[in-house]
């Protein structure tokens, strides 16, 4: 029988998909994230389960409208007020970058907070997760740090005495305190090395340190898989067994030998 011949629609999705086949035949990547998207989690996980993929979503909102923002802010004393007031009132646009970067800092933590909460609740930083859990704290940490130096950015009022007053806090500490202070600001006062220092930290130095945490929890996700609710039998470990299994239609019914009848 002769071969049917591809028609244009087949044609047409060869084609698109095309860029992807090469991709996956070169690094395998397709492959890997459909593992990662279609992957087996238990049937009984719930909506607070998503809680760290919005965690991610606040991230990738952070990351962008902060790219965005970067082409447009300058980092010091004399012109930084006023590129924040260029972006606000003249770009396209720009109010709404803007505050969905700034609105989105604090979305961005309460997310965490209510995703560890989750865990927590669930009792997921147990063995075997206490490393995603310490990584985990460790992404908190750095978030609220990313809010800290981005607050001085704008060079207004409120950002510079809200930076004195959280670098003087710090500067009580025990220890490290005294020297922490000067380090953080660059000298001992606020100034041009404190803006391009705070400027460093919150758009290279932390998103690129929790960027790469993310990746090492996700992995640390996949291999360990998530848990069940605490109240799910499975959780608990008696899981209660399923139905039996249907005996086989046909002629035969299968049953062990020389049980038969004759
Ligand atoms: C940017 C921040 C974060 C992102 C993007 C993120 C992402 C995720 C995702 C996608 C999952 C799997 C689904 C889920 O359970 O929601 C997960 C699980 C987990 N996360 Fe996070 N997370 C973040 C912050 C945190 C924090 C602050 C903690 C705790 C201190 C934490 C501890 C854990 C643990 C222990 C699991 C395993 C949960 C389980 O097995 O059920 N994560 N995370």
């Amino acid at each position: 029988m002769a071969r049917k011949k591809p028609g244009r629609k087949d044609e047409l999705l060869k084609l698109l998909l095309y860029p992807l086949d090469w991709l996956e035949e070169r690094s395998g990547l397709v492959g890997g994230v459909k593992y990662f998207l279609f992957r087996k989690v238990p049937g009984d996980i719930s909506w607070g389960h998503t809680l760290g993929s919005a965690s991610l979503t606040a991230f990738i909102v952070q990351a962008v409208t902060g790219v965005i923002l970067a082409m447009y802010y300058s980092p010091h004393p004399d012109t930084a007020y006023e590129s924040i007031r260029h972006i606000t009132d003249d770009l396209w646009a720009g109010w709404l970058v803007r505050g969905m970067h700034r609105w989105g800092a604090s979305v961005f933590i309460i997310l965490m907070f209510l995703h560890m909460g989750r865990v927590f609740l669930y009792g997921a930083y147990k063995f075997p997760r206490e490393l995603n859990w310490i990584i985990g704290a460790l992404i908190l940490v750095m978030g609220m740090m990313e809010g800290f130096f981005g607050y001085l950015l704008p060079w207004d009022q409120t950002a510079y005495w809200a930076t004195i007053v959280g670098v003087n806090l710090q500067a009580t500490g025990p220890f490290v305190g005294p020297f922490l202070g000067p380090v953080l600001q660059g000298g001992y006062d606020i100034g041009p090395d404190t803006l391009a220092r705070f400027y460093s930290l919150h758009m290279l130095v932390l998103p690129g340190a929790i960027a790469g945490l993310i990746g090492l929890h996700l992995y640390l996700v996949v291999r360990l898989g998530v848990v069940s609710p605490p109240w799910s039998p499975e959780a608990a470990g008696n899981e209660r067994p399923g139905p039996p299994p249907a005996p086989r239609s046909g002629l035969v019914a299968p049953s062990p030998r020389g049980s038969r009848r004759r």
